[in-house]
């Protein structure tokens, strides 16, 4: 096949890049670097089944120009949205943020495919869209869905608008639901910014919040496995599937012990009050990942093996900048 993947020199999405090349697909990557880097696919550019444009996806005429171009000579059989806001805080100073990159990059993605004639979608929504249940367990078909942070809300929207085109003209899709992903290139996220601290201030860790919220881990290479299973295995025409550990999770105090033991023993951490990092933040959530597992698929690793993994891979990637 050939898949354009939006978000293709983030995290999660220059991984995703890789995989789908191994699996022999011609590969389309999209992305502007407000957040990715274009050394995350210095490797896939080295492949010639990869092509890759800057691209602003939330302007329309762009993103349909660079997509058409390509079309025309490869038609693209595929897409996999993955770019969006990944700093939440950021996207409730300002809500442009989240509208922008989360929002509108999904409804130009829908138009161009619409446009060209695109069938297939993977989208990669969030457990942010449950919002703060109070311990109840997030299952997928619990609701009202009340988001807690505009990324949490434009992430809902765009599940919404996708539902509304599989109705009318999108033969398939398949949204995905996940929690907290880790592993490398780390772009964002609680590891990095722990990593990064102890570099700035040595020998002491300040973490946001009081060290008890509680949350489920997954390696990003888990995480594409799920997502390439659902693909594979879901028959509904619009698949919507929780994708997370199979546990409990960890705790942040667990991972700021991880980080200091592996990146400098011995330096002391320093707890912040209330349990949650920053506004819009869920301290603590069940996940239900039951529907996933019905489908055949569950993780190998647990969250805390999946924060050991990270650690020791994201240690390296900041010692090598
Ligand atoms: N990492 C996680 O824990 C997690 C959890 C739940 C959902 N997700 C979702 O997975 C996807 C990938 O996340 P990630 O962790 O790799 O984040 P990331 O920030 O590393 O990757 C997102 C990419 O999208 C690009 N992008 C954003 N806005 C754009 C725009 N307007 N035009 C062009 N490119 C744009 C960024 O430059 C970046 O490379 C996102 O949709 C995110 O919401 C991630």
């Amino acid at each position: 096949m050939s898949i354009l993947i939006t978000g293709a020199a983030g995290f999660i999405g220059c991984n995703v890049v890789h995989r789908l090349l191994e699996q022999g697909h011609r590969v389309l990557g999209f992305d502007n670097f407000c957040r990715g880097s274009c050394s995350n696919i210095e490797t896939a550019l080295t492949n010639r089944q990869f092509s890759f444009e800057r691209v602003e996806l939330a302007e329309l005429a762009s993103f349909e120009a660079a997509a058409r171009s390509f079309h025309a000579f490869e038609p693209i059989t595929e897409v996999w949205h993955l770019a969006a806001n990944s700093d939440i805080p950021a996207g409730i100073s300002d809500a442009q943020v989240d509208l922008r990159d989360t929002f509108m990059t999904t409804f130009n993605t829908l138009e161009v495919m619409k446009r060209l004639g695109i069938g297939r979608l993977a989208f990669a929504s969030t457990s942010a869209i449950y919002g703060d249940l109070k311990g109840a367990v997030m299952h997928e078909d619990i609701g009202p869905l009340l988001p807690i942070s505009n990324y949490g809300a434009m992430k809902l929207a765009s599940e919404a608008l996708i539902s509304a085109a599989q109705e009318s003209w999108l033969a398939r899709a398949w949204i995905f639901r996940f929690p907290n992903v880790i592993g490398t290139p780390a772009t964002h996220g609680a590891l990095l910014d722990f990593v990064r601290k102890l570099q700035r201030t040595p020998g002491r860790l300040d973490v946001l919040g009081d060290g008890t919220q509680q949350k489920g881990y997954l390696h990003v290479t888990e995480l594409i496995d799920a997502m390439l299973h659902i693909r594979e295995r879901a028959a509904e025409p619009l698949a919507y599937y929780n994708i997370g550990a199979d546990d409990a999770g960890v705790t942040v105090r667990f991972m700021a012990e991880q980080v200091v033991a592996a990146a400098e023993p011995g330096a002391a951490i320093s707890y912040g009050e209330g349990n949650k990092g920053w506004v819009g933040d869920v301290p603590r959530f069940f996940y239900s990942v039951d529907k996933l597992r019905a489908l055949g698929w569950k993780p190998r690793f647990g969250s805390a093996e999946a924060v050991q993994r990270a650690v020791q891979e994201i240690v390296a990637q900041e010692h090598c900048v």
